[in-house]
């Protein structure tokens, strides 16, 4: 399996996902959202976005879309993010707790941001959740329009944002 550092001090790699990791990726995603959904949501509203992921759904997607994870030199699944090339959506991206706020959001939105132009996406469109929205606009993200997703019952208010790439 291929891995390259983008800095050689920087013991996390970025790396193509496999349907092997979907464990690792289901677990950092529940620690992402635990961690840092509730500054915009209320519990109930986490634990119906909780609900909604599964590692199968993982297991499933990986090979369909362009999906990286970002492992830790002790092989601990920290991060990942995905491509949806068909509809030109950033489908995910999440940083486990442990790493937040220490650049690897940036990492994995630049990487997915290289494969989309390698696909000739021009303009990379994503849903986001409230939290997030200030690091998708100092990624150079712009708000489309909000709606309110209905998640078992649970409203959850959203924003679609996109940028030209
Ligand atoms: C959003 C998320 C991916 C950002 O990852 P991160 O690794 O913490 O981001 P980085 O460290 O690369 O931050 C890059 C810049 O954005 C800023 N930033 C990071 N998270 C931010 C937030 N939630 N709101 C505002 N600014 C934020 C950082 O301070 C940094 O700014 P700087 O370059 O001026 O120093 C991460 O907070 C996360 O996983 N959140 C929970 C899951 C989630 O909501 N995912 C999105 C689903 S739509």
């Amino acid at each position: 399996m291929r891995r390259t550092a983008i800095d050689s001090n920087d013991p996390i790699v970025i790396r193509k996902a496999w349907p092997a990791d979907s464990r690792g990726i289901y677990e950092a995603c529940i620690a992402s959202i635990r961690a840092g959904g509730g500054t915009h949501y209320s519990p109930e509203q986490v634990e119906a976005w909780v609900q909604r992921i599964s590692e199968s759904s993982f297991e499933k997607k990986i090979p369909h879309l362009d999906f990286l994870v970002a492992e830790s030199a002790d092989s601990k699944i920290v991060g990942f993010a995905a491509l949806n090339p068909t509809n030109r959506e950033l489908e995910y991206i999440y940083v486990h707790p442990d790493k937040l706020k220490t650049g690897l959001g940036r990492r994995l939105i630049e990487a997915i941001e290289a494969r989309a132009n390698i696909r000739r996406v021009r303009r990379l469109h994503l849903v986001g959740s409230l939290n997030a929205v200030g690091f998708y606009e100092l990624m150079g993200y712009r708000t489309d329009r909000t709606f309110v997703r209905d998640l078992n019952g649970v409203q959850i208010p959203c924003t679609m944002m996109s940028k030209e790439l």
